[in-house]
């Protein structure tokens, strides 16, 4: 079967068949094992990428810069306070200035509306590096650690717990059930997903085969499963709402417990990080003087754990990218 992926925009898993997902998933392995034999793989030479930071990133900001490197591609980082971008110039003439210059453009910030204006006046292909809604290269990275730990994606029983309506919940429940997944969200419900994305989550798993649950009964949700995945409770521009998500989650903590609520010896435990699970961050301080919590989504025994492969998650995140950049660039 063909593949064509070129001139192709990234800002969600929505338009991305599951074959497309699966075939990124495969390049990236690939461009994995090229890295790891030293062998040259600059099939972007001479192209210039635009990477628009607007809230802070460590793993998306590097991924994005050493892949561009290693394709032989120019990263030109352009962070908040950089360029005129929706203070002095609009969105859209923005973007028309971009695509004359740059072969692909990044985009991290909140606001949807502002990544979907890039894609549509760029002319260029644009990849969301993370918004309030979509994590999608977030998303590849975490199938491929799953296909590298497990070896198949379709029917892996596949939970995530914590805040289930962020743009992680969403991101995962979307490409759960794009690659067949039994999916489990296990949230309390007022941190349900939108309406919306259930809804399409249903329509999608009707073709794949998926199984969508979504529940608050953490036994139930987390009985057999092959991945336990987390994220933060308070996501990047919420950080006013600690003491209302703390109580509301402090049941979803992925601890021993949990972990042993799986009835399984092999589970993975995955979170596409940062991670507050010790005292050695500032905010995790804070969080402890006012709270008097050591750790919050994950505890610092799992995240250390044999089951724990967040840091190959971490670094299948340039190897992902790498992938979406040299597919979709023309
Ligand atoms: N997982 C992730 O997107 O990490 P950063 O915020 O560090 O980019
Ligand atoms: N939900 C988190 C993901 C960070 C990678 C956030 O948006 O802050």
């Amino acid at each position: 079967m063909a593949f064509n992926l070129k001139n192709r925009h990234l800002l969600s898993l929505n338009d991305y068949t599951p074959k497309e997902i699966e075939f990124v998933i495969d390049t990236a392995i690939e461009y994995k094992r090229l890295k790891y034999a030293g062998v040259p793989h600059r099939v972007l030479e001479g192209k210039n990428i635009a990477l628009l930071f607007e809230k802070a990133s460590t793993r998306t900001r590097c991924a994005f810069v050493v892949a561009c490197v290693d394709l032989g591609a120019h990263p030109e980082y352009l962070g908040k306070n950089d360029i005129q971008f929706g203070k002095k110039e609009s969105v859209e003439d923005t973007a028309k200035v971009l695509g004359r210059m740059f072969d692909g453009i990044e985009f991290r910030g909140s606001d949807d509306k502002v990544v979907e204006t890039l894609a549509e006046h760029a002319g260029v292909p644009v990849w969301n590096g993370l918004t309030n809604k979509w994590h999608p290269t977030q998303i590849f990275a975490d199938f491929m650690t799953i296909k590298e730990y497990k070896g198949y994606l379709k029917g892996i029983k596949f939970v995530y717990v914590g805040d289930a309506r962020n743009n992680m919940g969403n991101s995962l429940l979307i490409g759960g059930a794009k690659m067949g997944m039994d999916v489990r969200l296990v949230a309390p419900k007022t941190l349900f997903p939108e309406q919306s994305i259930v809804d399409f989550a249903h329509e999608v798993a009707k073709e794949t085969g998926a199984k969508i649950t979504i529940t608050d009964d953490i036994a139930a949700g987390v009985k057999d499963a092959d991945v336990i995945y987390t994220d933060v409770w308070v996501s990047m521009g919420e950080e006013d709402q600690f003491a209302e998500r703390i109580k509301l989650l402090l049941p979803y903590q992925v601890n021993k417990q949990m972990m042993d609520l799986t009835g399984k010896e092999d589970t993975l435990f995955m979170h596409c990080l940062p991670a507050f699970h010790d005292l050695e961050t500032a905010v995790g301080r804070e969080i402890y003087r006012e709270f008097g919590l050591e750790a919050m989504e994950v505890t610092d025994e799992v995240f250390r754990s044999k089951h724990s492969v967040v840091f190959d998650e971490a670094e299948n995140r340039m190897h992902t990218i790498k992938a979406v950049m040299a597919l979709t660039l023309g």
